[in-house]
């Protein structure tokens, strides 16, 4: 495919990360160009995963490579991804791509089960564990407009905008509308190293 250029990321304050993405209809080579733009951003950004909506799309894409001590590489365009089963809960440190400067941790399920479509439009499942489960669960959220800050307590986030406020890129993005701090399912997170 010609077209594997990175794109330029959108970051945090931008309303499209916080749009409920649409779902794709076929996998057209629109698609598959897409994909390949995203796998060439996130490698450029040196990022483990992106979702469209980080590059302005607002459809159900994200790439990830992930690899850690506990799971093998996984190299992998997702597709209109559905989490079918999750168990178990972590606490691990998270970061974004479209949230530069800022880490928190982060509580997610332990282990989920994916079935999407792949960049062919084949359906397939993948089960994980670790790093690969957290990325999942952390690229499917950008999905339905919801970015890892809106998972943490009241006390973390209120400290991590204020950080972001001095640390984000010069961007034309307002600043972030201020969301109520119930959203996330953690109340009582530790704060973030
Ligand atoms: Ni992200």
């Amino acid at each position: 495919m010609a077209s594997n250029q990175a794109l330029p990321l959108r970051f945090y304050g931008d309303p499209v990360l916080r749009r409920k993405a649409d779902a794709v209809g076929s996998v057209t080579d629109d698609v598959r160009s897409l994909i390949e733009s995203m796998f060439a951003t996130m490698y450029t950004e040196e990022g483990v995963g992106l979702a469209a909506p980080q590059v302005g799309r607002s459809v159900r894409v994200f790439v990830i490579d992930v690899e850690d001590e506990e799971t093998p590489r996984v190299k992998q365009a997702f597709v209109n991804p559905t989490i079918v089963e999750r168990s178990g809960e972590v606490v691990g440190e998270e970061g974004c791509l479209s949230i530069p400067g800022i880490r928190a941790d982060v509580k997610r399920s332990a282990r989920v089960v994916v079935e999407a479509l792949d960049a062919d439009g084949a359906p397939f499942r993948l089960e994980a564990e670790g790093l690969l489960a957290r990325a999942l669960q952390h690229e499917i959220d950008h999905l339905d407009g919801v970015l890892f800050l809106d998972r943490l307590g009241p006390i973390t986030r209120r400290l991590l905008e204020a950080k972001w406020k001095r640390v984000r890129p010069e961007t034309d993005a307002p600043d972030p509308p201020s969301r109520s701090p119930d959203r996330g399912d953690t109340s009582g997170a530790a704060p973030s190293r």
